[in-house]
């Protein structure tokens, strides 16, 4: 059933919205099998950081490279035990994918062992991670060993140079090395990001898509999101995705029909292309509508949204197994204060310094 204009209400705020779908808001108080918020959205899939320290300095998020000490001050990172009853409590509650996130996952040494655990977990069905693909070669076979189903890799720039201005590190073949590794293992579901700055890779499109051209992943033009730190990077570098979108329709590309738990990303394809274009554009209207995704951080808190004001304390409920349904009544209790969007159009970051606070 299609509305243009629907009414929602949720946060003692009144909102009246377009939208191209209906939402329908669920009794506040109901037991659901799964979690799902006051606007009927579902969350089947969890972003889970397991550190917040990265060793890339991205411009666009850590340009003075990893500062925080979170994890000493916030009681050390999510141990492996506490993962594993977070992972069965969301599987319970429904959840059938989890990423795993940083900072940058791959410098916690039991990273494969966490991936074990998480896929291990009952009613989970994929483990994927986000990664800037430090020492990829060499370590993307442990991950698969452990049950890695896909890989989401950062590659701002193809050009070396230009990759080590934003990254702050000359290792750009090394990520392609470890794509090619991942394609020799048989990962078939591998996607690498790009985050869009107009001072910076803004003029490169032409090189990503012709390097798609052979290259059977999905490649996604992300728009640069404002955060607390870097107001004026953002400012000088923002591009909007739509200048992207309309350049692929324009040229053949054709936009795949979203299948009912696709997250925000929308996708491209063109017959001439073995690759895929995702787009993902946190600006545009609705982006918010199709969110399926919560959060963990490092330390152990939900994030209802990636620009959330703060965290949830979870950490006392995830010191036992035995109190996983204790833990899903709480999670769905916090469920009626998710918002029905961010506000960043507005310039309303939350706590959110930088993404590796949370993984993205
Ligand atoms: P899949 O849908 O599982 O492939 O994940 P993803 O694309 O969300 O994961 P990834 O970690 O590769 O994130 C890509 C970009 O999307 C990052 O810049 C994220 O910060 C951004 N992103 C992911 N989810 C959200 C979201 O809910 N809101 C916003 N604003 N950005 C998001
Ligand atoms: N805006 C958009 N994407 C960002 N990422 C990190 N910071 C930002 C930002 N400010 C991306 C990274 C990585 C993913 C986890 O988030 O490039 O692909
Ligand atoms: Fe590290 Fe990722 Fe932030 Fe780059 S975007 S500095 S790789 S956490």
């Amino acid at each position: 059933m299609l509305h243009s204009s629907i009414l929602l209400s949720g946060d003692g705020q009144t909102i009246l919205r377009d939208c191209g779908e209906t939402f329908y808001p669920p009794d506040i108080g109901k037991v659901f099998d799964m979690l799902q918020d006051y606007f009927g959205r579902e969350f089947r899939y969890l972003r889970l950081s397991v550190t917040d320290v990265c060793n890339f300095s991205c411009n666009y998020c850590l340009p003075e490279g990893y500062q925080g000490d979170s994890g000493r001050s916030g009681g050390g990172f999510l141990r492996l035990s506490e993962i594993r009853n977070i992972a069965a409590a969301f599987a319970q509650a429904g959840t059938r994918k989890i990423r795993i996130t940083g900072g940058e996952p791959s410098v916690r040494s039991d990273l494969p062992d966490i991936i074990a655990a998480v896929k291990q977990t009952p009613g989970i069905e994929k483990v994927v991670i986000t990664t800037n693909g430090y020492k990829l070669p060499q370590r993307i076979e442990h991950w698969v060993n452990a049950g890695l189903d896909g890989l989401n890799l950062s590659i701002d720039s193809l050009d070396p140079s230009v990759f080590q201005a934003i990254t702050g590190h000359h290792r750009l073949q090394e990520l392609l090395d470890g794509l090619d590794r991942a394609a020799e293992l048989g990962m078939s579901a591998i996607k690498v990001n790009v985050v869009m700055m107009r001072g910076y890779n803004g003029q490169q499109i032409d090189q990503f898509l012709n390097w798609v051209k052979y290259k059977p992943l999905t490649l996604r033009f992300i728009e640069l999101m404002q955060t607390g730190d870097n107001e004026d990077f953002y400012q000088r570098n923002h591009i909007s995705g739509e200048l992207i979108k309309e350049r692929l329709l324009r040229e053949g590309w054709e936009q795949a029909l979203r299948s009912k738990d696709a997250g925000p990303a929308q996708e491209f394809y063109h017959a001439d292309y073995q690759g895929r274009i995702g787009l993902i554009m946190p600006y545009s209207k609705d982006f918010c509508a199709s969110c399926n995704r919560l959060r963990i951080s490092a330390t152990g808190k939900l994030h209802l949204c990636l620009f959330s004001d703060k965290g949830i304390e979870l950490r006392h409920l995830l010191q036992r197994g035995d109190q996983k349904d204790e833990l899903i009544a709480y999670l769905q209790a916090q469920l009626n204060d998710k918002k029905v969007s961010h506000y960043l159009r507005d310039g309303y970051t939350g706590g959110t310094r930088h993404l590796a606070m949370l993984g993205g």
